[in-house]
């Protein structure tokens, strides 16, 4: 059909009519569920909804301490390393966040894909004294970054030392930076670790069996100081930040009820990294020299903890705390090839509002999934991200919220300016056992600013690479680790 001159600017003004009428629409329906944000329940019944105040998802300036807290003598606080509740006030930069968040999951992926190359560090070259104490580093991979960002604070040593260290279920060797700093110490917030001002601290041997078992829990062969035996660990991560030192053994204290001998250590002499002002790391994952199996004996390979949100207060609890409710939902703990530190879960699908997204089983069981406290935006196979995105678009669509430009690694993004509160798609996945978890209405967007509100969740590059539930996405939740019991359960509102 041929287009003459005079219908073409009939189209032409038509099209204009049309978009106007278009815009107030959107504004329209924006305006409503702006304005009738407690009704939007009800007006959509088919759909789950939270509706959340705005300044809740951005940065508070204040702490509020939650009053949740474990019945359990061995009972750590855990505190964002951004938020108002640490003694670090680490600046939040996000896009510099989410990147190294990408860096710990290639990281992981080129760690379970098993590719790794080898370099020698020392704990001071350019020392003779410490020359020949080196251990040899993988150039790649390694262990897992410690972006992490959840903080606890434990006492080590005799007097002790207050130490705030990163947590991470993803790792297992605990460290410190420790006196004289041989090498090269990062800058800490608090007093760095002298073991020669302790009384209960004590050098590994080489020839120890101790000392063996760091090279399936680093994937680094043990060094030997040339002096005294000592036994030298080494632990890269995957952005090329590592710590090297003397493999110790120290008073832990978790709290005044809670103390723990002679617990195996990385007394760090050469450290690099971003560490975000924290003292070091203590490792949860499964390995043997994990805190986890080093308390096994009196805490039964049992921990749980909250992560709050940035201004609140969660906790690290080892052991049983007895406030495990019936509430929670249990599924079992599954092992990841070529991955024995890590904790397996199995996903077995997602919804959105109430709506179960159709993504094949087969396409989670195929790639595994880790949950992580130390990773931060939850990645999944390209195929279900795909239908989890789209989904969670057309839903915030029909509410009438405007999309935003993307931020790093998310792509699902609204501009929120105006707005104060939000009706957002409820999410909740399905593991294997029949458990089902709502996630918290804190643990589905990632906020940067009122303009860039993001849905906080990522894809792998490949079906194939194993997926990570990440700690925005166990926010509040109650997390238990019951390893001897094989299962991992998840209880609403934990903190
Ligand atoms: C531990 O070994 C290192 C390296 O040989 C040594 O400098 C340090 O004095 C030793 N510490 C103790 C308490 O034996």
């Amino acid at each position: 059909m041929a287009l003459t001159i005079s219908s073409a600017s009939f189209l032409i003004s038509s099209f204009f009519i049309s978009l106007c009428l278009f815009f107030s629409l959107e504004k329209g329906l924006a305006l409503q569920a702006k304005q009738t944000h407690e009704s939007t329940q009800s007006h959509r019944s088919q759909l789950r909804t939270y509706t959340v105040q705005l300044t809740s998802l951005l940065p508070a300036s204040s702490c509020s301490p939650s009053s949740i807290v474990p019945n359990n003598e061995a009972t750590l606080k855990v505190v964002h390393k951004h938020g108002p509740c640490s003694q670090l006030q680490a600046k939040p930069d996000h896009a510099q966040i989410l990147q190294q968040d990408q860096t710990r999951v290639n990281s992981i992926h080129s760690r379970l894909s098993g590719k790794s190359v080898a370099a020698t560090a020392a704990i001071d070259d350019d020392n003779p004294r410490y020359q020949k104490d080196s251990t040899t580093l993988p150039a790649k991979s390694g262990a897992v970054v410690s972006s992490g960002n959840y903080i606890v604070t434990v006492g080590l040593g005799t007097p002790k030392t207050d130490l705030s260290l990163i947590f991470d279920t993803g790792s297992d060797i605990t460290w410190t930076q420790c006196k004289p700093c041989a090498k090269s110490c990062y800058n800490q917030k608090e007093t760095i670790f002298d073991p020669s001002k302790s009384t209960s601290y004590a050098n590994v041997s080489c020839n120890s069996a101790e000392c063996s078992q760091l090279k399936s829990a680093t994937g680094i062969t043990p060094g030997c100081s040339s002096g005294t035996s000592t036994c030298i660990y080494g632990i890269q991560y995957g952005d090329q930040s590592f710590s090297v030192g003397y493999f110790g053994k120290e008073r832990l204290t978790l709290s005044s009820s809670a103390v723990i001998e002679n617990v195996l250590f990385g007394c760090g002499q050469n450290n690099q990294g971003l560490f975000g002002g924290s003292a070091g790391l203590l490792g949860l994952g499964r390995n043997k020299l994990s805190i986890v199996e080093q308390t096994a004996q009196k805490y039964n390979r049992y921990f749980s903890y909250c992560l709050p949100s940035s201004s609140s207060t969660g906790y690290l609890t080892l052991g049983k705390d007895g406030r495990a409710s019936r509430s929670v939902k249990y599924t079992p703990l599954t092992t990841i090839p070529n991955g024995a530190s890590f904790y397996g879960l199995q996903v077995l699908g997602i919804s959105v509002g109430g709506k179960t997204l159709s993504i094949s089983a087969s396409i989670f069981q195929s790639a595994g999934t880790i949950i992580d406290s130390g990773t931060v935006i939850t990645r999944l196979p390209p195929t279900a991200y795909g239908a989890l995105s789209s989904e969670f678009q057309k839903q915030m669509s029909s509410l009438g919220y405007p999309k935003a430009s993307a931020l790093s690694i998310l792509d699902t993004c609204y501009d929120l300016s105006g707005y104060r509160s939000v009706t957002i798609p409820t999410i909740s996945f399905s593991f294997g056992g029949g458990a089902t978890v709502d996630l918290d209405s804190t643990g589905i967007l990632y906020a940067s600013k009122i303009s860039q509100v993001c849905l906080a969740f990522a894809a792998n590059g490949d079906d194939g690479d194993v997926a990570l539930f990440g700690n925005v996405q166990q926010k509040r939740l109650q997390v238990i680790y019951d390893i001897g019991g094989g299962k991992i359960g998840f209880g609403r509102g934990g903190c």
